[in-house]
Order: C-alpha cells, then sequence, then structure tokens
C-alpha cells in the first residue's frame, strides 16, 4: 500500500482562513485578539518559531507582539515581563517559548502565567481540566494532531492509538486528549517510552501510530503494521554536508519505507508543524472570545 500523505500546509491553511473570517468578526464587535510571546536567549530553532507565531498572527489579522530578552535574564525580571502581560487587557494570549536557559524554572514561569491567558494549555490548572475532560485551551502541537487525524477522515474514535514518547509538551497531553469520552476522541491509548522492553510489540499493534520521541527516523517499517495511520510529530536536524545549511530535516519516521505499509501519513516538513502554530492561533480567538465575555 502506497500511504496518501495528509498534509499539514493544507489542513493548516483550512483552520487559518476560519481564524481570519472569525477576527474579522470579532473586530466588528470591537474585540481584537492579541498575543504575547516571550523569547529568552537566541536558540535558532525557538527563534524561527516565534518568527512563525508572529507571521501567522498578523496574517489572521491578530494583534502580536514577542518580547525578547536576554539569555542571563534573572527569572524575577521574566516574572515580571509576564506580570505586566497578565494585567494588560491587550493580551488575550500569552506564550512563553520553550526551552528556557536553565537557571529560569519552567514550573514557575509556566505557573506565573494567569490560566485564561495560557495559549499553551501548559498551566497546571488546564492540564488538569484537560485530564478532567472540562473545557480549557489544549496544548497546540497535540490539538494539532488530533484535528490532523478528524479532517483526514480518520476519527480516533475506537481506535487503538499508540504514541511513542511522553513529554509534557506532546506525549502526555496527546494520550489526555485522545482517551477523552469526546467528539474526536474516545480512542483507546498507549503511550510507549524508553522504558519499554520491546517497542515494537506495541508500534505493531497500532491503527494510528503517533511518533513523538525526538529521535530521528527511529520508527522504521517493521514496526508499523499494514494499512496504519502514521503521524509524525518529529522534527530533527541531522548533519548534512550536501546541504548549504549543513543539516537537514528528519521526523521520528523513517518516511519513505514506512509510507510503503502506511494507508495515510504526515510529512516533515508540512506535517504537524504548520499545525502547531494554527492551533495557538485557535486558542488565542478562543481566549480573547472568552475574556471579552468576562
Ligand atoms: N517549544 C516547542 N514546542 C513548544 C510549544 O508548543 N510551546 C512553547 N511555548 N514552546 C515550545
Amino acid at each position: 500500500m502506497a500511504a496518501k500523505v495528509i498534509s499539514g500546509n493544507e489542513v493548516a491553511a483550512e483552520i487559518r482562513a476560519e481564524l481570519k473570517t472569525r477576527v474579522a468578526e470579532l473586530k466588528e464587535k470591537g474585540i481584537v485578539p492579541g498575543l504575547g510571546v516571550v523569547l529568552v536567549g537566541e536558540d535558532p530553532a525557538s527563534i524561527s518559531y516565534v518568527t512563525s507565531k508572529a507571521k501567522g498572527s498578523k496574517e489572521i489579522g491578530m494583534f502580536e507582539e514577542t518580547i525578547r530578552l536576554p539569555e542571563d535574564v534573572p527569572e524575577d525580571e521574566v516574572l515580571k515581563v509576564i506580570d505586566n502581560l497578565n494585567k494588560d487587557p491587550k493580551y488575550s494570549g500569552i506564550l512563553v517559548q520553550l526551552p528556557l536557559p536553565d537557571h529560569i524554572s519552567v514550573e514557575n514561569v509556566i505557573s506565573y502565567i494567569s490560566p485564561e491567558k495560557d495559549v499553551d494549555g501548559f498551566h497546571p490548572v488546564n492540564l488538569g481540566k484537560l485530564l478532567r475532560g472540562e473545557p480549557c485551551p489544549l496544548p497546540c502541537t497535540p490539538h494539532g494532531v488530533q484535528q490532523l487525524l478528524v479532517r483526514s477522515g480518520n476519527d480516533p474514535s475506537g481506535k487503538n492509538v499508540v504514541i511513542c514518547g511522553r513529554s509534557n509538551i506532546v506525549g502526555k497531553p496527546l494520550a489526555a486528549i485522545l482517551m477523552q469520552k469526546a467528539e474526536g476522541a474516545n480512542a483507546v491509548v498507549t503511550v510507549v517510552h524508553t522504558g519499554a522492553i520491546d517497542i515494537a510489540y506495541y508500534t505493531k499493534q497500532a491503527d494510528i501510530l503517533v511518533a513523538a520521541m525526538g529521535r530521528p527516523e527511529a520508527i522504521t517499517a517493521d514496526m508499523v503494521r499494514e494499512g496504519a495511520v502514521v503521524v509524525d510529530v518529529g522534527v530533527n536536524r541531522v548533519p548534512d554536508s550536501s546541504r548549504k545549511r549543513g543539516y537537514r530535516l528528519a521526523g521520528d519516521v523513517d518516511y519513505e519505507p514506512v509510507a510503503e505499509k502506511a494507508s495515510f501519513i504526515t510529512p516533515v516538513p508540512g506535517g504537524v508543524g504548520p499545525m502547531t502554530v494554527t492551533m495557538l492561533l485557535h486558542n488565542t480567538v478562543e481566549s480573547a472570545i472568552r475574556l471579552s465575555e468576562k
């Protein structure tokens, strides 16, 4: 079987067009969704992510501001910046780009963001609501994975979903989203990680296999069931001297051989990547609406 490619670029464009219309309607009522992004340091990957968040915001008509702080900024300075964003009604959403330098506690910073403006969905209050199945902003990458599945006709309900990777940003929240008794979810979810003795034992049983462990091309064809839906969350920079920039981007899936066996597959780049920013825009618009109703 040669897999159908699920284009994140196409699904993202569809959702962003919907959001652009909603932002225009909100503006007519005097509501302008606004996103405040905090970037600490000069990590090239983080700069690239933050740039696409700013560009995406502007394209749908939202206000966006990135606050750039030096690598050695003290933690309390970061907290002061968040405090200002929490209080300023211009911002309906706040995001602190991760990772942060080692001297800054991710837990302290995330917990300091007002849960009402937490458009990453990482605040402990929002993660608690997510587990309990209460309304909350969904973490963007897992929400993007869910949208890719649903909008490509692969509703996870009743399916055996195997997630490789247990990160706080992807694996854990994705498991929490897909296990809920809710539309676009209701799956039987297994989370596989480095503690598993035989990872392939689990992956071979997946109707839907999600690779999110951050290891280039680690999911090989022998680990995948014929006809499975494969979603690749990995974005790895692999050294490649034949490229001008000195690296190539590789997912966590060994793409060509796996695409021969799968029924659907997401590419890297152009799969999950564009969905993350899109769901961030979605959360910011939703947050603006909720805050305007208070
Ligand atoms: N770094 C990598 N992914 C993410 C994300 O979804 N949100 C934030 N804030 N930082 C990230």
